[in-house]
């Protein structure tokens, strides 16, 4: 059995490395909100559940649609509904099936298998740590690519690029006729707010990918959009399954959209606990990365196999995100989530451990 492609699969993390995780141990392979779904979205969804689950979503999703519209202060026909942001990144590899694509790495894992399902061409663009985003790397090779994804806020790195950086590649992507996709499916975690989705109206080659997995906590019920000229959206959800989004999706998504408090209550407690461990580590002698969200990850000042602490960390019962998966990381970092205090003063007693061995 190899290691999980994606974290929050503890099981099989565990049988990977031949262990048998404590009784009580805490995943921070995870990232998904550590304070679990607003409390509305929850009883909504035990309310709801019998006519929900009995009844044939809306395929349309038009509450849904309207307010993700509102939110993004766009319209319903820039919006396309996905089974998660997972599904639409596959809607898009299969509209752009056997082209040239661009993936900036490390990047989640899924752009690539999605563009291999379709027979894209994969030119893999991979930054070096501490993971700029240099646009004289990029632009040599945009006159032989179609698309580009980027992932911002990233995943695995938690860096978040400026708006400028952003423009300045869809700009120069543009100029090349190639399609832009920038996935913020963590963009609500960050403070500062990198808008992008009033680029459509001048860039009708943006696509901006979003999840409702993560901050709302709702990974199981599956649900994500992507934003994009209307034209755009009409192509890429051409190829998607009828009742894609079921019904209880649904209904969450349009009652977690009204949740902003607890949207910024997350990013409070997650900014201060997140500035507090990093702090913690760095006086542990651990390089973090520069996060702006609910992950981060750590390496050892010279870089190395990271395989004996992900080893230490099981055994004591923390679940960490492995990276032999991501380009350009090679297993020399461990993705960690930002939890609550008391599971991340848990992490902290055992990384001092680790040191003090
Ligand atoms: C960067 C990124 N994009 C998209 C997804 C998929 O999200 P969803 O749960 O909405 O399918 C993930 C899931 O981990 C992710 O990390």
């Amino acid at each position: 059995m190899s290691l999980p492609n994606h974290g929050a699969n503890p099981k099989q993390f565990a049988e990977a490395l031949a262990i048998k995780l404590p009784e009580q141990s805490e995943d921070f392979s995870v990232n998904t909100n550590p304070f679990g779904p607003p409390e509305s979205v929850i009883s909504l969804l035990a309310s709801g559940l019998a006519e929900a689950a009995s009844a044939y979503p809306d395929p349309h999703g038009t509450a849904l649609k309207h307010a993700v519209a509102a939110a993004n202060d766009l319209q319903p026909e820039n919006v396309l509904l996905g089974n998660g942001a997972a599904e639409l990144i596959f809607l898009i590899a299969a509209h752009f099936r056997g082209k040239r694509v661009g993936i900036i790495e490390p990047a989640f894992s899924e752009y690539r298998e999605a563009c291999e399902a379709y027979e894209c061409e994969v030119e893999s663009i991979v930054l070096p740590a501490p993971w700029e985003l240099r646009l004289e790397r990029i632009l040599p090779l945009l006159p032989d690519l179609d698309l580009i994804f980027l992932c911002s806020p990233n995943n695995p790195t938690g860096i978040s690029y400026s708006r400028d950086t952003i423009v300045a590649l869809l700009q120069a992507a543009g100029d090349h006729k190639v399609y832009f996709a920038v996935d913020q499916a963590f963009y609500d975690f960050c403070l500062e707010d990198v808008e992008l989705q009033s680029l459509l109206a001048d860039h009708r080659r943006l696509i901006i990918l979003r999840s409702l997995t993560k901050m709302y906590a709702i990974a199981g019920l599956r649900l994500g959009y992507l934003l994009a000229e209307p034209g755009l959206v009409q192509a890429i959800a051409h190829r998607q399954p009828p009742w894609s989004v079921n019904g209880l999706a649904q209904v969450a998504g349009e009652q977690a959209l009204k949740e902003q408090r607890f949207v910024k209550q997350t990013v409070a407690m997650i900014t201060a606990e997140r500035e507090r461990i990093c702090a913690e580590l760095e006086r542990l002698a651990f390089v973090v990365s520069p996060s702006t969200v609910n992950f981060y990850l750590l390496s050892e000042q010279k870089k190395q196999d990271m395989k004996p602490l992900l080893l230490f960390l099981a055994e004591k019962g923390i679940v960490a995100r492995h990276t032999y998966n991501f380009n350009g990381l090679d297993g020399h970092y461990i993705r960690l989530a930002v939890k609550q205090p008391e599971a991340n003063e848990r992490l902290l007693a055992v990384l001092r451990e680790w040191r003090e061995r």
